[in-house]
Formats: structure tokens, sequence, C-alpha cells
């Protein structure tokens, strides 16, 4: 292991964007397809990653939903972040909020609980035994209609507990955020926590980062690099202290560009950008090779790395207590 490798292994890491869903390997996938008899049309591991093709947010999508297929029961979701969480802990991930569609899902006829509880239960054991800790983000899938949304919250209201916040995710393009001001509303109401994904170089980006802080008023944007693009909106995030959850290994895939630089100008700016690992096993990169590749690509220094990290425990929808006890572990780490 090189000397950049050896110091990100050891860094204790936040991660904030990453969706379960996005977590599923071939191997667990065709565990999956054989354990609930579901026809993937590929048999072997080599077969399934020579699906993994994608150039753009949608052709993206198109494969990673038909995949969604293989979770059916409780234990499914359970084993599927079970799996994330062991690969989270070996990385010394210490702290995780994790994206989950259960619009999808209910879609197939699972039912929200099953997914929920499955998530939840893999969470805490984790806590216990990996010594990684976590909580999880309900997304709502942009692309279908805000009805759909409304009820998916609803099914979720008796699970409140269980969930820390809402995010929007899925294709972007058409789907403002505003198209979901009442379900965010309501979530609010509810004492949720609040982001949503402005991806990278879509169509009206900025309308849409903007609509995301100002009409929404999230929290976090996740990706939100476009940002660099309107010099008030970046006053905006930095003098708020709102963070953006980037992911470069995912913008590579989806626009051919880690957007390296921007995200080290973002940093340097002051604003609370992080690195993250979005769909890892699509995207063939969890936390550590994100953070090992955007230092080398951005030439970012050790303490820059140690940034990255103090901002993601910042902006992590922690209580003060545990959050003062990540960044002393960080600080401690960081001293030498
Ligand atoms: N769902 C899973 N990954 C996503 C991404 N990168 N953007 C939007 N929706 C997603
Ligand atoms: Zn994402």
């Amino acid at each position: 292991m090189d000397d950049l490798s050896a110091f990100v292994a050891g860094l204790p890491k936040c991660e904030l964007h990453v969706h379960l869903e996005g977590t599923l390997e071939p191997e667990l996938k065709l565990a999956l397809a054989e354990r609930n008899g579901v026809d993937i049309g590929q048999r072997t591991v080599e077969e399934v990653r020579a699906t993994y093709r994608f150039d753009s947010l949608s052709s993206f999508l198109a494969v990673y939903y038909p995949a969604m297929d293989v979770l059916v029961t409780e234990q499914d979701f359970y084993d599927l972040a079970r799996a994330y969480l062991e690969r989270a802990a070996a990385q010394n991930v210490r702290y995780v909020e994790a994206f989950f569609d259960p619009q999808v899902h209910m879609n197939r006829g699972v039912p929200f609980e099953a997914v929920v509880r499955g998530y939840h239960r893999a969470v805490q054991d984790a806590d216990r035994d990996l010594g990684v800790a976590g909580a999880l983000i309900m997304c709502i899938v942009r692309d279908l209609p805000a009805e759909s949304a409304a009820q998916a919250l609803e099914a979720a209201l008796p699970f409140k507990d269980l969930i820390l916040g809402l995010g929007l995710d899925s294709d972007e393009r058409g789907n403002p955020p505003v198209k979901f001001a009442e379900v965010f509303a309501r979530a609010r109401e509810e004492g949720l926590h609040l982001t949503m994904h402005c991806d990278v170089d879509q169509e009206n980006s900025i309308e849409h980062i903007r609509q995301a802080l100002e009409d929404i008023r999230v929290e976090r944007l996740d990706h939100g690099t476009n940002v660099v693009e309107d010099p008030r909106l970046v006053r905006f995030v930095r003098e708020r202290g709102i963070g953006l959850t980037c992911c470069p290994i995912s913008n590579r895939f989806v626009t051919g560009d880690m957007k390296a630089d921007l995200i080290a100008r973002l940093l340097r700016e002051g604003v609370r950008v992080t690195a993250n690992s979005d769909d890892p096993a699509y995207f063939g990169g969890y936390v550590a090779e994100n953070l090992v590749e955007l230092a080398r690509a951005a030439e970012l220094t050790r303490s820059e790395l140690v940034q990255l990290e103090r901002n993601a425990f910042e902006i992590a929808w922690l209580p003060d207590d545990r959050r003062a006890r990540y960044l002393a572990e960080l600080e401690s780490y960081a001293a030498g």
C-alpha cells in the first residue's frame, strides 16, 4: 500500500452519500436471485459485471432499478446492508448515513416495513459488532409522480423513529425540487432532516440548486458541485455551512470527469464539501478509493483530506456529543 492509501485507510471516515441499493455487488445479486428464484438473465459474476456499463445518469438507472428485483424479503435487505457495513467498517468508516429507495420496492409489492426493518436491523447490529454506527435516509424517486412520493412518506411515518431524513434521487431531468415542495414541507413538520440530489451537469442545474436551497431549504446538497457556476449560491452555502456530498468516482461514470478540481476549489474556498461513494458496487469504489482518487487528481494535502472528513462529521445529522467524539478521534489521527 502506498503512503497516500495508508493515510486514507487509517483516517476515521464519515460516509454521507451511499445508496444501499447501489452497494449490491454481483456476488450477492446472484445469491439473492437464486434464493428468491428471480431470473436476472445472467449466471456468473463476469456476466453480471458486463451489464454494469453506463455513461450517463439515465443509462446507469436503467441497469440499477431492474437489479433491485432480487430484493424481496426483510432478510434480503438486511443482508445487503450488512455486506455494505462490513466493507465500510473494514475501511474505518466510523459513521454512515445511507440512502434507500422504498418506492421502487413498494411498486414491486414489497411492504415498506420489510425494507426499513431489514436495513435498520443491519445498522443496529453493525453498531454493536462492527464498530460502525449508522442511520437511514429515505429517498423520494423524483421521476415518479408527487402523489407517489406523498404516499411513500405516509407509509414511512409509522416508522419515523427508524429514519433520520428525507432525500430526493433518481432522474433529475424535468423533475425539479419544487415538484416535491409539499412532501418535503410535510417531512420537515414531522421532524425529518432534509437533503436533495442536485446531480452533476444536469439541465437547469443552477435553478435546481437554487430551489433546493431557497425554496425547499435543504440542510445539505447531494453532489451539488455545479454551485461553482453561481457565486451568489457559493456564498449562500459557505455562509450557512451547508454541506455538499460529492462523489468523485460516480462523477467520472456519469459525466466522464471526476470534477476533482471543482471539488478541491470549493474545499479551498471553505465550502463544506465531502467525498463519498454513491453506488460503489456499480462505480467500483468505496469511500477510501474515492478519497485516494480525488487526492491524486486534485493534489490534495493530508490536511485537506482531514478537512474533508471534518466537514463530513460536522454536517452529519449527529447529536453534539457523538459528533464531538468523532471529531476528537479525527483530530487525534491528524495530529499523528
Ligand atoms: N440513485 C442512485 N444513485 C443515484 C445518483 N447518482 N443520482 C441520482 N439518483 C441515484
Ligand atoms: Zn446519489
